[in-house]
C-alpha cells in the first residue's frame, strides 16, 4: 500500500483581501518584512506540480495535513481548491485536514469545509476513513482561531474522548492505523513544543495514543516546516514539513510504502528541485528509512 503525505503548502498571495482583521494586518508584515512572501513565492506553481507528482507515484491514497492557505481568505481557498480541481470529487483517494492558517481568524469559519469538506468527511472531526482494505486514517482537527501572538492548537476533552473511542474500537484491531493531525506532539529532538506554538493538550493526547488498548501505527502531521521523525513511548510520529517553503532545504513530501500485516513502513522523501522545476526522489534524505510501527 502506498500513501503520500504532504503538508503546509500555503498558497500565498499578498494578504490584503478578505475581512479586515488585526491578525491579517500582522500577516502583511510577516509577508513583507519577515519573508513569508519570498519563502512561498510562486507557491501556486509548486502546489500544482506537487499534486501532479503525487498522482504520478501511483499512490493508493494521498493525505494533506493542513495549512493550505496563508490567512484563510476566500480568495486563497478558491485558488487552492482550483489547483486541486477534480481531486475534490475523490474522497476515496484524497484526504485533507485543516491547519491553523486555514482557521486563521474568527469570521473565516466554514470556508475550509465549503471548499474541502468533501475530502474531510464534511468537517465532522474526529473521523475514521478506511482508505484500503487494510489501512485506515483517523483524523482530528486541532486548529482554531487564536490571538495575534498565539498559534497554539487544542484537541479538547470532547474530541479526545471521541478519538479514544475510535482508536480502541475492536474494528481497528489487525488494521494498519494512521492518525492525521496538523500540529506535532514533540519537536525534532523529542522535547515539547512552545506553549504559544504547540498543542495545548499535547501531554493528554500522547498519554492517549500510548495506551496499550489503542490500535495505532503512525501519527502524521505538519505545522513545523522542517521534516523529521520522532517517537513517543510507543508510537512513531512523522512530520512531513512544508512541501513548498523555499526557505527549507529539502522541502517536499513523503511516500510511505506500508506492509499492513507486518506493521512496517518504508519512508521515501521527494523534494523540490528548483532547476528543472519539479519534485524528484531524494535518495540522500535523512528521512528515508524503514521501520516497524508496533
Ligand atoms: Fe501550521
Amino acid at each position: 500500500m502506498k500513501l503520500a503525505h504532504y503538508s503546509d503548502i500555503h498558497v500565498t498571495h499578498f494578504p490584503l483581501s478578505g475581512k479586515p482583521a488585526l491578525k491579517r494586518l500582522a500577516a502583511v508584515a510577516s509577508y513583507s518584512l519577515a519573508g513569508r512572501g519570498r519563502h512561498f513565492q510562486g507557491s501556486d506553481e509548486r502546489i500544482g506540480k506537487l499534486l501532479a507528482d503525487v498522482d504520478a507515484q501511483a499512490v493508493d491514497h494521498a493525505l494533506c495535513t493542513g495549512d493550505l492557505t496563508g490567512v484563510s481568505t476566500e480568495a486563497e481557498f478558491s485558488r487552492v481548491a482550483g489547483l486541486f480541481g477534480p481531486r475534490l470529487e475523490q474522497p476515496g483517494k484524497y484526504t485533507v485536514i485543516p491547519g491553523n492558517h486555514d482557521r486563521y481568524v474568527r469570521g473565516a469559519e466554514g470556508l475550509f469545509e465549503q471548499h474541502f469538506g468533501n475530502l474531510s468527511e464534511g468537517g465532522r472531526f474526529p473521523f475514521l476513513k478506511h482508505v484500503t482494505s487494510e489501512v485506515s486514517v483517523v483524523a482530528i482537527d486541532v486548529a482554531r482561531p487564536t490571538s495575534l501572538i498565539d498559534s497554539s492548537g487544542l484537541c479538547g476533552p470532547k474530541q479526545r474522548e471521541a478519538l479514544l473511542g475510535i482508536l480502541t474500537d475492536a474494528s481497528l484491531e489487525g488494521r494498519f492505523v494512521v492518525m492525521a493531525m496538523h500540529y506535532g506532539l514533540l519537536r525534532a529532538e523529542g522535547q515539547r513544543d512552545a506553549r504559544h506554538h504547540g498543542l495545548r493538550d499535547d501531554l493528554e493526547v500522547m498519554e492517549l495514543i500510548d495506551r496499550d488498548d489503542v490500535s495505532l501505527d503512525l501519527v502524521l502531521h505538519g505545522h513545523m516546516h522542517r521534516p523529521y521523525v520522532v517517537k513517543t513511548k510507543k508510537r512513531t510520529i512523522i512530520n512531513a514539513g512544508s512541501a513548498t517553503d523555499l526557505h527549507v532545504k529539502g522541502c517536499g513530501y513523503n511516500v510511505y510504502e506500508i506492509d499492513p500485516a507486518a506493521h512496517r513502513v518504508r519512508i521515501s522523501r521527494r523534494t523540490w528541485n528548483a532547476g528543472p522545476g519539479r519534485y524528484e526522489a531524494a535518495p540522500e534524505s535523512p528521512l528515508n528509512r524503514e521501520l516497524s510501527t508496533r
